[in-house]
């Protein structure tokens, strides 16, 4: 509705954006929406037709057939491309390692953005939580409440790592750092943006950081005059 507000977080890989993001929803009673997962499932499914994915051109061609559903309720979230459940699959490693090539083409980006203003303009609750790397700055640079989500490099390894088998752990720090490059020099989320809030998530644990955005949001609500 048009009375739906706006919550946009942006940060790096591994700041809680997307954990954090979900359980302030489910606080406020809000939707909720993860941008990433959509660049994730255009991932998956440029690697389904077998398409290059740095073939930019081929990468394109493939959002005529992106028929993308995500669902903006944080206690049902579920991705679909057509018919088939990608919620999965979208975290393969395989799709984390191809995503930075297809985030960074224009007219994937443009696509990508107009279609995350209409999610979040037909969600059905009092606000949307938006999350993702431009949110702050070009997905809804309006939004009454803007939070950059940041944690030092060494906790976000942490935390990654923690939801990761010794083995796998390495190499998921390895592809995280890769990857936060790589998306930088697209976007930059390692800067709040002129009246974007940072909350350091560094020193605070998972409900700490949860009740640090859901401040931020109540501070909007009623300024401080
Ligand atoms: O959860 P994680 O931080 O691993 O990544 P994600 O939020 O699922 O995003 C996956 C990828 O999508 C990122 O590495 C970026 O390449 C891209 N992305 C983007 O370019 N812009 C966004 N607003 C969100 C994600
Ligand atoms: O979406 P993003 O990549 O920014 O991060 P996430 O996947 O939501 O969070 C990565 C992990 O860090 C999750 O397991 C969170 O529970 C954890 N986390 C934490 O340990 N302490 C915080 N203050 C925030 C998140």
């Amino acid at each position: 509705s048009a009375q739906t507000i706006v919550v946009a977080i942006d940060g790096p890989a591994g700041s809680g954006k997307s954990s954090v993001s979900k359980a302030v929803a489910r606080a406020l009673g809000y939707g909720y929406l993860d941008t990433g997962a959509a660049y994730r499932a255009l991932a998956w499914l440029v690697l389904e037709k077998g398409v290059d994915s740095e073939d930019a051109d081929a990468v394109i061609a493939a959002l005529d057939d992106f028929d993308y559903f995500i669902a903006t309720n944080p206690d049902e979230y579920v991705v679909r491309v057509g018919e088939t459940d990608v919620t999965e699959a979208i975290r393969e490693p395989r799709v984390s390692a191809a995503v930075s090539a297809i985030a960074r083409v224009p007219a994937v980006r443009s696509h990508l953005v107009e279609l995350f203003r209409s999610i979040a303009a037909g969600v059905d609750a009092p606000g949307v939580v938006v999350e993702g790397r431009d949110i702050t700055t070009v997905v809804a640079p309006d939004a009454p409440v803007r939070i950059l989500l940041t944690a030092s490099e060494e906790a976000r390894m942490a935390r990654r790592s923690a939801e990761l088998q010794d083995d796998a752990a390495a190499t998921a720090g390895a592809e995280l750092k890769k990857r936060d490059q790589a998306d930088s020099r697209v976007v930059d989320f390692l800067n709040a943006a002129e009246g974007v809030t940072t909350v350091d998530s560094t020193e605070l644990n998972f409900a700490e950081t949860v009740d640090a955005v859901i401040t931020v949001i109540a501070d909007t609500q009623s300024p401080v005059s």
